[in-house]
């Protein structure tokens, strides 16, 4: 069979079938048309034929998710901003339990926020309400407190003296208890600050106790009682005197002693700036 006479042919299906596979074992890979195409000279891109328009939805913006340190930030700003507008300790209160910015509302009982006589000269700052401060929603209501007041007894003091020279108001850094009686974090201390700031200055009281090292670490930025204790330096602007908390008074009895130093140096304070 000669090459024109076979290109003439009408092939069946077998037999094309027979020359497609022929092709491909001598090395054809690429169908190409009878006429030669330049691809260089074609256009770099065909016009895509008009489709109706398809209307696309806008994408929803998500806000970003507020990363930890912007949301304490802000919970500070906010504590900041309504402690300031307080006018009165009354005020104070009630827009501190107000506020949402500290978790542990959610699991407390009660808002403790102080107790004695507000215009006492002695104001003692302790830590945060224990179960009994809790169930009460006032602070040193429990065995701690209750050595807390033979204490100041004994300087001849006491949270319902009649005299203001002989009272004293307490208060603690955290208004709400901390589940399991754990220590406050940095971050419930932050959010508390400007809160017990704002209640310091309403009070403005002559002297200030601090009370164990949850008080050091708000009113000093430091801890280390045992080393703190006794000596005198300056919290919120005003004369402040580190001592240790009753509840490590109650399970070591032997540092009583040094309580008692302290309680005398409180007094003689009192006395020197009364003159
Ligand atoms: N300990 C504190 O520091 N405060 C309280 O109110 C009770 C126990």
């Amino acid at each position: 069979m000669d090459r024109a006479t076979y290109q003439g042919i009408a092939l069946d299906g077998d037999a094309a079938l027979a020359l497609l596979e022929w092709q491909m074992e001598m090395g054809a890979d690429v169908p190409v048309m009878d006429d030669p195409v330049d691809r260089f000279e074609l256009p770099a891109r065909v016009p895509a034929p008009d489709l109706p328009a398809i209307a696309v939805e806008a994408t929803p913006k998500i806000p970003p998710i507020p990363s930890e340190a912007d949301d304490l930030a802000q919970r500070v700003a906010q504590a900041k901003s309504l402690a300031a507008g307080a006018m009165s300790l009354e005020d104070l209160a009630t827009v501190q339990e107000r506020f949402d910015g500290v978790e542990l509302k959610k699991g407390a009982r009660n808002f403790c926020f102080a107790d004695g006589r507000p215009d006492a000269r002695v104001l003692i700052l302790g830590e945060a309400p224990g179960d009994e401060e809790d169930r009460q929603g006032r602070p040193f209501v429990g065995r701690a407190g209750k050595l807390l007041d033979q204490m100041f007894a004994a300087i001849g003091m006491a949270r319902d003296a009649v005299d203001t020279e002989k009272a004293v108001y307490i208060t603690n850094v955290l208004t709400w208890r901390p589940p399991g009686n754990r220590d406050p974090s940095a971050d419930e201390i932050l959010v508390s600050m400007p809160f017990l700031a704002r209640h310091i200055e309403l009070a403005d009281p002559d002297i200030i106790v601090l009370m164990g090292n949850i008080a050091c670490q708000a009113a000093l930025e430091k801890r280390g009682i045992l080393r703190l204790r006794g000596q005198w330096v300056q919290a919120f602007g005003r004369p402040a005197l580190p001592m240790t908390h009753p509840a490590y008074l109650l399970r070591n009895p032997a540092a009583k002693r040094d309580a008692w130093g302290d309680l005398l140096s409180l007094s003689a304070k009192l006395e020197s700036l009364s003159v």
